[in-house]
């Protein structure tokens, strides 16, 4: 799977720099092409000569020197190339990389990209854990960088463990596999946009109280990245979750159910919608202006009125995607409910699962559903929120032909 696949690999300044060394060998024996960056802290933990011998290819390491730049240039270094890894990643390196720094031969290389990067890193647990660190991680993620690992273990440093040790070599290209395999995966939806709406919304009582629900958003995330793994531009549009954003897709932030709603409506024309937001289906009448205080024994002073249906308007609207996938969330008779929420709402499937509390679906990796279409009921075994998400996403692709 990796012949004549050519990967560049920047080795940064960290004890576990030799690991990468592993990483050259694995990746050569299966037939790709290794060319590597040294950072000039690497040089301090591997040799030019070392890693040269085991790529079989020239090293790189200086943004000044006249013979390399007139050899290769960094622009070309980093063009030239199917995938950018950069292992051991250090918290500077990561720390250059979120700011766009190009201080060196590796980082201008990396900023000059247009291939896509892996990032390996490897420090101490502190040091990973840092606010700074995970501002930084997460910007990168943001841009499109995906990550293997850190792998928790023992740290270089005595007596101290955590999470931030460098993946093992075998993970690593495990991981260089998987990438490979994903990005030539058939695009069935290529030059489709799907809408999903994911998460709980939560409606404000006053200042400082909300209501709201106990969806995680792991079923809604998942169903959009597999949309974007498909190759549809995707918009999701999230209630407040504390879960990362899926790779490759444009979020919206949202809180109440109306703004989800607006959000919606503002993201169309789409081809295809996924609603699998737990959306709160009342709201507060009105939002005390200041915090709602108890008085001796009285009931709270709360009423509630209905919220809009964002799957049922979107169903209706005059700009109906093509194809609109409502959730239906059931504690009791989850194939009758299902099957009126999919004859009211306009939608096309709905996808019903039983959230009671035995079923342990919220918040679970796992979900049991049954899907009901026009055509009947289709029962689905038990499977992770990610296999029900691909699942989805390729019966809508092949609904959309
Ligand atoms: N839904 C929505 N807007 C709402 C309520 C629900 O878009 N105000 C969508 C959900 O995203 C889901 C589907 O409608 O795709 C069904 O949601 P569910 O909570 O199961 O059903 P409800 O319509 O709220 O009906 P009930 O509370 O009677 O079960």
């Amino acid at each position: 799977m990796l012949a004549g696949k050519r990967i560049l690999i920047v080795i940064g300044g960290g004890i576990a720099a030799y690991k990468v060394l592993e990483v050259i060998r694995r990746l050569k024996e299966r037939g790709a092409a290794v060319r590597v960056i040294l950072t000039r802290s690497g040089k301090e933990f591997v040799t030019p000569m070392t890693v040269g011998a085991l790529s079989g290819e020239k090293v790189f390491s200086d943004l000044f020197d006249p013979t390399e730049e007139q050899d290769i240039g960094h622009i070309v270094l980093s063009r030239d190339t199917d995938l950018i890894l950069v292992a051991p990643a250090t918290a500077n390196l990561i720390a250059r990389m979120a700011n766009g720094i190009a201080d060196e031969l590796a980082t201008a290389s990396l900023l000059a990209a247009a291939a896509p990067i892996i990032v390996c890193p490897a420090m101490n647990q502190r040091m990973w854990a840092h606010p700074a660190t995970q501002r930084n991680a997460a910007q990168l993620a943001a841009d499109g960088v995906r990550f293997i690992g850190p792998a928790e273990g023992r740290m270089a440093e005595r007596n101290e463990a955590g999470v931030g040790r460098l993946s093992e070599p075998m993970e690593i290209v495990a991981g260089v596999e998987a990438f490979f395999t994903q990005a030539e995966k058939p695009k069935p939806l290529a030059g489709r946009h799907v809408l999903v709406t994911s998460g709980p919304t939560i409606e404000p009582i006053d200042p400082v109280r909300f209501i709201t629900n106990r969806s995680s958003g792991k079923q809604g995330h998942a169903v959009a990245a597999a949309a974007a793994r498909a190759g549809a531009r995707v918009t999701l549009i999230s209630g407040p979750v504390s879960i990362p954003d899926p790779l490759g897709v444009d979020i919206v932030r949202v809180e109440t159910a109306r703004e989800m709603l607006a959000a919606v409506l503002a993201a169309l024309p789409s081809d295809v919608a996924v609603m699998t937001a737990a959306v709160s289906d009342w709201r507060p009448a009105e939002v005390a202006p200041q915090k709602i205080k108890k008085s001796a024994g009285d009931p709270a002073p709360l009423s509630f009125i209905e919220n809009p249906d964002v799957l049922a308007t979107l169903g209706h609207d005059a700009q109906r995607p093509k194809i609109v996938v409502g959730f239906a969330a059931e504690t009791t008779d989850i194939e009758a409910n299902a099957a009126r929420k999919l004859a009211t709402k306009g939608a096309d499937y709905i996808v019903a699962n039983d959230v009671s509390p035995a079923g342990g679906v919220f918040g679970s990796d796992l979900n049991s559903v049954r899907v009901l279409s026009a055509a009947g009921i289709d029962v689905w075994p038990t499977l992770s929120k990610d296999e029900v998400a691909e699942r989805l996403i390729a019966l809508v692709a092949e609904r959309l032909g």
